[in-house]
């Protein structure tokens, strides 16, 4: 029986030019050479000799659309009366979504951190100024006290890769699932790729294992649907799923405003958005092609459309993506059930692996090629999407670096910044540096406000702040 599936996939590998994934074929027992079968037969290889053709081999980064153009957004503040009871509406709305249940969250977190130089789920890594909690823990706080505000339970989906699927598992158990009901957390894993050499060939990790990573957090909108979170969605009646990644503990988990308006609008996938810093600043560009809101990644956008300006100096191509979306369950379940795929991205990468010998080689310099797929390129698949502009300084303080921009330590200069913005806004004096930077820390943990408003319900629990004082308001 073995034999014959043998004969089977040798001739399909051979067929697809990837004959050399059975070349140890000799060296394996019996449970590996079951184990290595069932990794090639789960490869489509028609799509392999598509990858390997159109990007593996080919560096040319995506072909730009013809014609495009800024795509539209909802700013901060509505323009007008008009927008203004929109606004308001929409608010509305997606507190009674929240409330009903039909809101759910979902982080994805499969990615490596290695930019980070810390070694475990990017979640467990503690951010917090005063009392140093972990990411996981914040957004589980959130996902509480979101829960106990609505009083309702907003279900949480963590998307991992097999990099830290049973590490993140084994810190939720750990931690007690940080208070959550064990049956209100869903971890499930997303799929992987195959890495390629620069000549198209599937790398072996070990004589009877593919080289694998992780699909990307495109990956999720697969994962979704094959884990059976979906299923369970369904089941608990949720309907709109909140999208947001592992690195930004500023992020406004669940925004009744954004929901309210993703809904008003009839969307299937929306997005927020932040005005870029600098025209090229490396996150990805909000456009309009064929009137389909589009993120074109900051790489493929021309120097010259970057810096393109509006008479009023504003940037033509100004809202950049922060990767914080609202996806309805059903778009999920309609893209899997027709059948779908994402447009997929090549990184040149270090890929261990071993050789023809079957020597271990750790590379010193690039040597392949990984496939990732990236959940923004699904925006031009939903029927209706909409942006919402948001504020940095009060929901985006991506942890990606151990130093400098985009590190734990502006992520952490960010959250006393913005909590020392909120105090103030309702009255409390803050002590400030001559930089204007707060001269103290200050943490407001989730279940003490959620949003800006909520502080001022609570001034009177907030004691005298002086110079040098580190203030924790839970
Ligand atoms: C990403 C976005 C960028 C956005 C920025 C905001 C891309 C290509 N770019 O950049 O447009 O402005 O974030 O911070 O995505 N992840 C998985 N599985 C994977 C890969 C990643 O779950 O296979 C998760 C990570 O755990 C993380 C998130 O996706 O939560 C982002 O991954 P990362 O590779 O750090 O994104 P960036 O390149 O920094």
């Amino acid at each position: 029986m073995l034999e014959k599936t043998f004969e089977n996939i040798k001739r399909l590998v051979v067929r697809h030019n990837q004959g050399h994934l059975l070349a140890f074929w000799e060296h394996l027992d019996a449970a590996q050479r079951r184990d290595l079968l069932a990794q090639i037969a789960g490869l489509d290889f028609s799509q392999v000799d598509d990858w390997v053709s159109n990007y593996v081999k080919n560096p040319v980064s995506a072909i730009l659309p013809g014609d495009f153009g800024p795509a539209p957004c909802y700013s901060l503040e509505p323009p007008d009366g008009d927008m203004a009871r929109k606004y308001a509406e929409a608010r509305r709305l997606g507190e009674e979504m929240i409330s009903a249940g039909k809101v759910a969250g979902f982080v994805v977190a499969g990615g490596q951190g290695t930019r980070l130089g810390f070694d475990g789920p990017k979640g467990d890594f503690p951010i917090s100024p005063v009392k140093n909690k972990t990411l996981f823990r914040i957004f589980a706080e959130t996902v509480a006290a979101v829960s106990k505000r609505y009083q309702t339970v907003c279900p949480w989906y963590i998307m991992t890769s097999p990099l830290n699927h049973s590490e993140t598992q084994e810190v939720f158990r750990s931690n007690d699932y940080y208070g959550l009901d064990e049956g209100d957390v869903f971890i499930f894993q997303q799929g992987t790729l195959p890495n390629f050499s620069f000549d198209g060939k599937i790398l072996l990790a070990d004589k009877g294992k593919i080289s694998c990573s992780p699909d990307g957090h495109g990956g999720s909108l697969k994962a979704l649907y094959k884990s059976g979170a979906v299923a369970d969605m369904t089941r608990r009646g949720v309907e709109l799923i909140s999208y947001w990644q592992v690195d930004n503990p500023l992020v406004n988990v669940f925004d009744p405003l954004f929901v309210g308006l993703h809904v008003l609008d009839e969307a299937e996938m929306s997005s927020k958005a932040l005005i870029k810093a600098e025209p090229r600043e490396k996150i990805g560009n909000f456009c309009l092609v064929d009137g389909k809101v589009t993120v074109i990644e900051y790489s493929d956008l021309p120097d010259e459309l970057a810096e393109k300006r509006n008479p009023d100096g504003s940037l033509v191509f100004e809202l950049g993506s922060i990767a914080i979306h609202i996806i309805n369950r059903s778009f999920v379940e309609r893209l899997n059930r027709e059948g779908f795929s994402l447009p997929l991205h090549r990184a040149v990468k270090k890929i261990p692996h071993i050789d023809a010998e079957g020597r271990f080689f750790e590379p010193a310099e690039p040597n392949g090629i990984k496939l990732e797929s990236f959940v923004f390129d699904a925006l031009p698949l939903a029927s209706k999407s909409i942006i919402l502009e948001t504020k940095r300084s009060e929901e985006f303080a991506p942890v990606k670096n151990s130093m400098g921009v985009d590190s734990a330590e502006s992520a952490r200069e960010m959250m006393v910044a913005r909590a020392a913005a909120w105090l103030e806004s309702a009255g409390v004096a803050v002590p400030r540096k001559q930089d204007g930077s707060a001269d103290c820390l200050i943490e407001i943990a989730p279940s003490f406000a959620l949003e800006r408003d909520n502080v001022r319900a609570k001034v009177d629990q907030i004691p005298e702040i002086k110079a040098g004082d580190k203030l924790y308001l839970g």
